[in-house]
């Protein structure tokens, strides 16, 4: 009875002590989580990039089909709109969606005037 206890103690501490020696020499580890992108935000890359210009209620009045939309973001990296390609492709995504042109206006004159 004595003895099994004591081998068990034993045991126990031939276990503690691999569990110590395994803490103390951790393989080499690869970075724990793997870099995913951040997600990108449109309003705050409207905010960020466009806003500075222009208000975003002004680009808000703008009704335009994606074509248009790609269009008018490229021409504001022209003027100086700090995007990079993937920022600039959910920004028209975004716009496109948000402020897409009315599919039945009127010919001519849906917009006021110029
Ligand atoms: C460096 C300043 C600047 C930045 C940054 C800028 N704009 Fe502009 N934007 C202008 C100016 C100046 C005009 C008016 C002259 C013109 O249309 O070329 C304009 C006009 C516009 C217009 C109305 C004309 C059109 O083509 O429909 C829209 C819409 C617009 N901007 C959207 C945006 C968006 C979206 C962004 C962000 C990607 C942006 N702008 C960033 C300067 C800027």
């Amino acid at each position: 009875m004595r003895g099994r206890l004591i081998a068990a103690a034993g045991v126990a501490a031939a276990l503690a002590a691999s569990v110590a020696l395994a803490a103390q020499s951790p393989p080499s580890q690869a970075p724990a989580q793997p870099q995913a992108p951040p997600p990108l935000d449109p309003v705050a890359i409207l905010k960020d990039a466009c806003a500075m210009c222009h208000g975003v209620d002004f680009i808000a009045e703008h009704r335009k089909d994606r074509d248009d939309w790609d269009f008018t973001v490229r021409r504001m990296i022209d003027k100086g709109a700090d995007l990079n390609p993937d920022e600039a492709a959910a920004l028209i995504d975004y716009l496109a969606k948000t402020y897409p042109k009315p599919a039945a206006a009127s010919a001519g004159g849906a917009h006021g005037v110029q």
